[in-house]
């Protein structure tokens, strides 16, 4: 399982052992380099269903779009040689209307899984509870301006259920028909980016103020709910609110 130590691949982690499986976790922090391909051939060794929820750590498109190129192409040619029958990844919901920054680069992760040798199937994911915290991390001085910008934001356990459910399934993986699309997960209530950092603001005594958004890639489209699931999404608790509640 690439990303192991991410913030959704903790829960991966825990879903999957929690429910009997056998788990090789690969980050850089366990030997496993997805890019360089150090600890790869010999991590994949006897494994079936390879999981990839590893990630770029910033928001530059470029960077970031050339590491799933790299990323996705590695993992099928070390799976494919390994034996591995399937590939189940996650990635964000409207990427495939995303022009800029690191939600377009989603664009090459599906691609390069669903042209890929091994069969893939793809979970697209609202933004996690768990990234909120970022945006206030991210903030200069005492305060965090934080867009306005519509979302339904997802548990990353919520996700990882669904992800190792997709991951279980025991219909045989098919090439997706084009018609079909892409499985989403969303959590249960539309609210904005700010509303959901102030209430985390609250509790860590830090300022948000929203802002509008303009000058973010996309915000235009955004606003216009671009990143919203669609209609045939699961959607899935808790809410933010209640997520919040019990974090400690
Ligand atoms: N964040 C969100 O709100 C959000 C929303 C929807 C979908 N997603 C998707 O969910 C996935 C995971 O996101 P996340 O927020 O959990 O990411 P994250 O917390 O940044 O975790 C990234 C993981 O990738 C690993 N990694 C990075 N470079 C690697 C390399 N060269 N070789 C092996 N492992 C490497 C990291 O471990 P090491 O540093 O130890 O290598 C870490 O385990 C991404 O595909 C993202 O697009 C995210």
């Amino acid at each position: 399982m690439a990303g192991a130590t991410g913030r959704l691949g903790r829960h991966v982690v825990d879903v999957l052992a929690e429910r009997g499986y056998q788990i090789v976790p690969m980050s850089r922090a366990t030997g496993v380099d997805i890019i360089t391909g150090e600890g790869l051939a010999e991590a994949l060794t006897g494994v079936d269903v390879i999981l990839d929820v590893a990630a770029w750590h910033d928001s530059d498109q470029e960077a970031a779009t050339e590491f799933f190129r790299t990323a996705t192409r590695n993992l099928h040619e070390a799976g494919r040689s390994a034996g591995a029958g399937l590939v189940v990844a996650a990635s964000i919901i409207g990427n495939d209307k995303a022009t800029a920054g690191f939600v377009a680069s989603q664009q090459v992760h599906e691609e390069g899984h669903l042209s890929g040798p091994l069969p893939a199937r793809i979970l697209r994911a609202a933004q996690f509870h768990e990234f909120v915290g970022q945006l206030l991390d991210w903030r200069r001085g005492d305060v965090a301006h934080v867009p306005a910008l519509p979302t339904q934001l997802v548990a990353c356990r919520t996700v990882a259920e669904t992800l190792v459910d997709l991951a279980t399934d025991p219909e045989p993986p098919a090439r997706p028909d084009p018609g079909t699309p892409i499985p989403e997960i969303a959590g249960p209530r539309r609210e904005t980016m700010a509303e959901a950092a102030q209430l985390l603001g609250a509790r860590r005594g830090v300022k948000v103020v929203a802002v509008d958004g303009s000058g973010l890639p996309d915000a235009e489209i955004a606003a216009a709910g671009a990143f919203l699931p669609g209609p045939h999404a699961e959607l899935a608790g808790p809410t933010f609110r209640e997520w919040l509640d019990t974090q400690p």
